[in-house]
């Protein structure tokens, strides 16, 4: 491949991965289960992103390890969903040709693990988005680094990663012990745990306390947080994660730390950027089945009074909508969008100044990427406080 022999762009790609092999001395290559690719959204990657996948996808790159996409822009089948330009829209067709020649599966969502890119435990792939890779090193126990846009398009087309990083066993050990002292009443807080435990923890964490047992909803959030205030991308929670039990046995000579009820608080006020939200948005990262399901029951035969936006992939959108679960939120009122999310869409062209969430990674980001001021609140109360309000 480097060679060329394999076409340009894969050569380009193992030049890349080479080269990144060589600043983390890594010894060499390994073949990779998967891949997940970001920077899909024109909104982020801009004229000189299109340009370099142009360029990859008429040299005729093809992945060659089973390859999903993260959010665009825009919803595809809908763009004018979000109040989207015509200018936009075209930028974004063309960014998904360029995947489509690549044979990436289109999957246009965070949580590619529920969209059919399933590695097993132990499995190494090559996934960007921070929330992708934490979930799928701590609740898979496959192993990823944090790759970028680059690095993962280069493992996509090349089936290959270097053997470095969370590939190697010692790097999965447990360097902190964080105890939680305080329960995890809402989905919000678990967000703000996780935002909380990104921001005091480098290297792995290793969990203990939080009496209740989380959803995937809930366990998805946190993790979104705390790859998001920090570069956390592998946590180990006991009783809980697949390798709790093999890594508990490390704990006896490492730091520990605390993590109570005021921090949360005060990473909640220190997120909070905006005032009344002129929409609610929920699913970053992206709704599951569940959560639209209970999403859906709760505004089922009742009628919203502000704004509901639910982000979710193209994939669980037809398994909702078969179970009604889509139909019951539409007619509350509520707009359920795949394809992109409310980070790397233009939410402020379709007159959104100020978002409630769930979500500290999008209270994280918004601000800065699309420009749009945060107020936080759980799911159910901003949902109930909707039903409510005049
Ligand atoms: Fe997903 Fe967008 Fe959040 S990519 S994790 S919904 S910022």
């Amino acid at each position: 491949m480097l060679r060329g022999e394999m076409g340009e762009p894969a050569a380009q790609a193992m030049r890349l991965l080479e080269a990144i092999g060589k600043a983390y001395g890594a010894e060499r290559l390994i073949k990779v289960r998967s891949a997940h690719v970001s920077g899909i959204s024109y909104n982020t990657i801009g004229e000189a992103g299109l340009g370099f996948l142009q360029r990859m996808a008429l040299d005729d790159g093809r992945c060659k390890a089973l390859t999903t996409i993260n959010p665009a822009g825009m919803e595809l089948d809908d763009p004018g969903k979000l109040g989207i330009s015509r200018d936009f829209a075209e930028k974004q067709f063309q960014i998904i040709r360029c995947f489509e020649n690549f044979k990436a599966r289109i999957t246009c969502t965070c949580t590619p693990y529920l969209s059919g890119n399933n590695p097993l435990m132990g499995d190494p792939v090559a996934w960007s988005e921070s929330s992708a890779v934490i979930f799928v090193n701590s609740v898979i126990g496959a192993s990823s680094n944090r790759e970028g846009a680059p690095s993962s398009l280069a493992s996509a087309l090349t089936g290959r990663t270097p053997y470095y990083g969370y590939h190697l066993e010692e790097n999965r050990r447990p360097n902190v012990e964080v105890s939680l002292e305080s329960d995890l009443r809402t989905d919000l807080d678990f967000s703000l745990f996780g935002y909380v435990i990104g921001e005091k923890v480098v290297g792995v964490p290793f969990i203990c306390g939080g009496a209740a047992r989380p959803s995937l909803g809930e366990i998805k959030i946190f993790g979104a947080a705390a790859a998001a205030s920090g570069d956390l991308a592998l946590y180990h929670w006991d009783n809980l994660t697949p390798e709790s039990r093999r890594y508990k046995t490390y704990l006896d000579n490492v730091e520990r730390v605390s993590v109570d009820r005021g921090e949360l608080e005060d990473a909640l006020d220190r997120l909070s950027t905006g005032g009344r939200a002129d929409a609610i948005c929920l699913g970053c990262p992206h709704l599951s089945l569940s959560e639209l399901g209970e999403i859906a029951s709760l505004v089922k035969g009742k009628r919203l009074r502000r704004p509901l936006l639910c982000f979710t992939s193209r994939m669980v959108y037809q398994r909702a909508l078969k179970r009604g679960f889509i139909g019951s939120i539409k007619r509350a009122g509520g707009k359920v969008i795949r394809d992109t999310c409310m980070v790397v869409s233009p939410l402020r062209e379709s007159g959104i100044d100020v978002m409630e969430t769930n979500s500290c990674k999008a209270a994280y980001y918004a601000p800065n990427l699309n420009g749009v001021s945060v107020s936080l609140s759980d799911m159910r109360h901003s949902i109930q406080e909707a039903l409510k309000t005049a």
